[in-house]
């Protein structure tokens, strides 16, 4: 198994556009260390593809950053199979509008997802005239492979009922947020991909128990930063992401069950992590734990 991730950012990158707080500017400042929207790809070993997951509106420079994921000699040939989606906000999902030059969009999303896509943001309106586009159920419990003939399996793991605000007009009920749970027939190996964790599940539990790398919610370092550093009123656990730090963190469990093996991600500008020399990074390195990197690879 490969993966490949593109990107480790919360909504707005960092640095973000409209924001000079201390860690955009530092970013700004140092343009090495800048962090686009969390996103991975992961490569098919039999049909030698590779599936998005979620498609950020940093899409094309993510794919020109990778290498692997570059058109083939000829024109348009990309090794681009389609897109998973874990769930419909705009931060993973405002790259499919970027894709409008494929000939075919495949979207592997919950009922939910594909609700908030179709009726929400307008995706098959929009960009049928563009590409074909196809909606693939991606279902609850039940495995599903990614492509005909492909090694790749992926599992959903409910984590958040959590809509986007554009959706709050569909129905409440449904697969809003799930966790990936991405498995390689090719050599067993497998992959959770959770960039948002609204509240820990013994579903949850049991797939970071068995997945042989973990890629999970890094959004904020502790409950109240949000309000802290004035972005909104509702603490980390009231957005729907539960904070890495404190008792009703992440880090402790995740710890507990996967050290060695968990890398974090979806990391807003505001949480100190985004700076290297943070003590948090030592804090974390002492559990196990660690923070992804734009452009990693990883080999579960
Ligand atoms: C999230 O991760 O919770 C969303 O991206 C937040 C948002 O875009 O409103
Ligand atoms: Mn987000
Ligand atoms: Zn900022």
């Amino acid at each position: 198994m490969l993966v490949r991730v593109l990107g480790t950012a919360a909504g707005g990158g960092v640095p973000q556009w409209n924001c000079a707080c201390p860690g955009c500017a530092a970013v700004r400042a140092n343009p090495a260390r800048r962090r686009s929207h969390a996103a991975i790809a992961v490569h098919d070993s039999a049909t030698g593809r590779w599936h998005l997951v979620n498609v950020t509106p940093d899409v094309t420079d993510q794919v020109e950053a990778c290498e692997a994921l570059r058109p083939e000699p000829g024109s348009r040939r990309t090794p681009l199979a389609g897109v998973i989606l874990t769930d419909a906000e705009l931060d993973h999902t405002l790259g499919l509008f970027r894709l409008r030059e494929a000939e075919e969009i495949s979207i592997c999303a919950t009922a939910a997802v594909r609700a908030a896509l179709t009726d929400g943001l307008g995706v098959q309106r929009i960009l049928s005239p563009y590409a074909r586009i196809v909606l693939r159920e991606l279902p609850d419990g039940d495995p599903v492979p990614l492509e005909e003939g492909g090694s790749l399996r992926v599992r959903a793991v409910p984590v958040s009922a959590k809509r986007p605000r554009y959706a709050n007009a569909l129905p409440a009920t449904g697969l809003w947020s799930v966790a990936l749970h991405i498995t390689d027939g090719a050599d067993g190996r497998s992959l959770l991909y959770a960039p948002a964790v609204a509240a820990w599940s013994s579903g949850l539990a049991a797939a970071v128990a068995q997945a042989d790398h973990v890629i999970v919610d890094g959004t904020f370092w502790d409950d109240d930063e949000p309000v802290r550093e004035g972005i909104g009123a509702r603490t980390a656990t009231e957005m729907g992401h539960l904070p890495i730090s404190g008792p009703t963190g992440t880090a402790e469990r995740l710890s507990a069950l996967a050290a060695g093996r968990c890398a974090y991600t979806h990391l807003n500008n505001t949480n100190p992590l985004v700076d290297p020399a943070a003590p948090q990074h030592k804090e974390l390195a002492g559990l196990g734990l660690r923070v992804a990197d734009d452009g990693e690879v990883i080999a579960p």
